[in-house]
C-alpha cells in the first residue's frame, strides 16, 4: 500500500522526523518556512498537514484547501490560530497536543517568575558588559517567592502544574477559572470567581488561560491597575492576553515591579518597548522546548494523523 504524503511545515527533532520518514510521503518547505500560498500549493494532493502556531489557517485558507486534506494536527495545545468551524465544514478533523508539555511549559512559568523577581535581566547585563564591579549587599535587591501570593488565570492542566511547582518554593496559590477545581485537585488553592479579585490580592500573577476572544487584552491599563502596587506578571500563555502598551506603561511606573515574557502579540515582532525595559525578562517561546516535549508533541500529531487517516478514534481532536 502506498504512503500517505504529509505536509510538515517545520523540521522538527530527529526521532519524528524518523517516524515521518517511514509512515509518510513527506513535504518539507525548501529552505525558508512556507508562505500561505505555497503551503496551499503543498497540500494538493496531500493527506495531512503537521502544522505550528506560526499557520494562520482562516476561513479563506479552508475555502481553498485541497479536498485531499483529511486532517491537520497543529503542533501546539493552542489552536486559535485555526478556523475550527471552516475546517469542520470542510470535513476537515483539527488535532493538537494537549498533555505533553504541560511539565516544560510549567517549568518555563517558573524561570519567567524567578527571573523577573531576581532581577536577571539587569544581573546579566551587568556581567556580560563587564560592568560588575563586585559583591555589594545592597545591589539588584529582588522579590522572595516565599510566602507571597502567586495568582494563577486559567487553571487548566498548565495552572495546575504551575502551582505545584509554586507550593515548593512556597507560594500561597490563588487561582482563577472558568469551573472551580475539584477539592481533592484544588488543596489549599484560594479560587476567585472573579478575575477581576484575583488580580487584587496577587503579588505574583501567571496568565495560563487560552487565548479566545473573551480573555483577549485580560490585562490591560485598568486591569493592571487592580494588582497590588510592585507585582511581578508573568506569561507563558498567550501574548493576545496582554495589552502590551499597558503593561509597558505599567513597568515604567512601577505599578508592576517585572515581568517575565514568553509569549508576545504578534510574535515573533514584539513591541519594542519591551526591549528598552531592564525589568522585563524576555524569551522567545520557549515553553515546550525540551528535547523530550517536542519528541512527544511531534509524536502525538502522528498518532492523531495515523488514527484519522486508519478511520480510529483519534488522541486529542479539537471539537468545534
Ligand atoms: C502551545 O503548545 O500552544 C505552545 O505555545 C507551542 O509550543
Amino acid at each position: 500500500m502506498s504512503k500517505p504524503v504529509l505536509v510538515v511545515t517545520y523540521r522538527l527533532t530527529e526521532a519524528v522526523e524518523g517516524r515521518i520518514a517511514r509512515e509518510f510521503v513527506a513535504r518539507y518547505p525548501q529552505g525558508a518556512p512556507f508562505t500561505t500560498e505555497e503551503l496551499l500549493a503543498a497540500a494538493d494532493g496531500a493527506d495531512a498537514l503537521l502544522i505550528t502556531p506560526v499557520s494562520k489557517l482562516d476561513a479563506s485558507f479552508f475555502a481553498r484547501v485541497s479536498s485531499s486534506v483529511k486532517v491537520i494536527a497543529t503542533f501546539s495545545v493552542g489552536y486559535e490560530h485555526i478556523d475550527l468551524a471552516a475546517a469542520a465544514g470542510r470535513g476537515i478533523s483539527i488535532a493538537n497536543t494537549p498533555g505533553v508539555l504541560t511539565e516544560a511549559t510549567a517549568d518555563i512559568a517558573l524561570l519567567l517568575l524567578l527571573a523577573a523577581s531576581r532581577r536577571a535581566t539587569e544581573g546579566q547585563e551587568l556581567v556580560r558588559t563587564a560592568q560588575w564591579k563586585g559583591f555589594e549587599p545592597t545591589d539588584l535587591l529582588g522579590w522572595q517567592l516565599g510566602g507571597k501570593v502567586l495568582g494563577i488565570y486559567g487553571m487548566g492542566r498548565i495552572g495546575q502544574a504551575v502551582a505545584q511547582r509554586a507550593r515548593a518554593f512556597g507560594m500561597k496559590i490563588h487561582y482563577s477559572n472558568r469551573s472551580r477545581l475539584a477539592p481533592e485537585v484544588e488543596g489549599d488553592a484560594v479560587f476567585h470567581a472573579s478575575p477581576l479579585e484575583l488580580l487584587g490580592v496577587s503579588q505574583f500573577l501567571s496568565l495560563h488561560a487560552p487565548s479566545t476572544s473573551e480573555t483577549e487584552h485580560f490585562l490591560n491599563a485598568k486591569t493592571l491597575a487592580l494588582l497590588p502596587r510592585g507585582a511581578v506578571v508573568v506569561n507563558a500563555a498567550r501574548g493576545g492576553l496582554v495589552q502590551d502598551d499597558d503593561l509597558i506603561a505599567a513597568l515604567k511606573t512601577g505599578q508592576v515591579a517585572a515581568a517575565g515574557l514568553d509569549v508576545f502579540e504578534g510574535e515573533p515582532n514584539i513591541n519594542p518597548g519591551y526591549r528598552e525595559l531592564p525589568n522585563v525578562f524576555l524569551l522567545p517561546h520557549l515553553g515546550s522546548a525540551t528535547v523530550e516535549t517536542r519528541t512527544a508533541m511531534g509524536m502525538l500529531a502522528l498518532d492523531n494523523i495515523d488514527a484519522v487517516l486508519a478511520g480510529r478514534k483519534a488522541p486529542s481532536l479539537v471539537r468545534v
